[in-house]
């Protein structure tokens, strides 16, 4: 079983993931961590210092290597799904799933990281946080919505309905 989580930044991939994962007993990848590692570059180094199209190639492969991983959770990063095929490759490789929320949740989220670790975010003040969200997703759902399932709620819900479909029972 390989299944892929996407959806937007903050939309909570990784914690949902590595609790998924924990419950499930299955192994849990982090798409950003294993282009950091490889690259031994932090995201915004590689945006600042390569581009971002350099950025999605990386990521393209990482997605590529994930064929080698069985039994595992993939946190994907949110830009992963809209570029190249992606989002069809992942729907090959295995289950997708769509962590669905509003840009208001989104950016009220988003507002308690650290949004310097998030290069496409960075430069964003105030309510242009959330009207940018907004826009961004009107373009990536388009590619998010061809996840095989779509999930709503908070963390612990998510991470409930994904245990749940997996288990065969949703
Ligand atoms: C991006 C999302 C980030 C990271 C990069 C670009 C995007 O991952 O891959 O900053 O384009 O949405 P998270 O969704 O894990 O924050």
């Amino acid at each position: 079983m390989r299944i892929f989580l996407i959806g937007y930044m903050g939309s909570g991939k990784t914690t949902i993931g590595r609790q998924v994962a924990e419950q499930l007993n299955m192994s849990f990848a982090d798409m950003d961590d294993l282009i950091e590692r490889k690259t031994g570059k932090s995201v915004p180094k590689i945006f600042s210092e390569l581009g971002e199209e350099k950025f999605r190639e990386l990521e393209r492969e990482c997605l590529m290597e994930m064929a080698d991983y069985k039994q595992v959770i993939i946190s994907t990063g949110g830009g992963a799904p809209c570029f190249f095929d992606n989002m069809q490759m992942m729907n090959s490789l295995g289950e997708t799933i769509y962590i669905n929320l509003t840009p208001a949740e989104l950016a009220a989220r988003l507002r308690t990281t650290n949004l310097n670790e998030r290069p496409i975010l960075a430069s964003l003040q105030g309510d242009e946080l959330e009207e940018f969200i907004a826009s961004a997703l009107q373009k990536r759902e388009a590619f998010y919505n061809r996840a095989k399932i779509k999930v709503s709620g908070t963390d612990s819900q998510i991470a409930d309905k994904i245990i749940k479909h997996l288990q065969g029972e949703f």
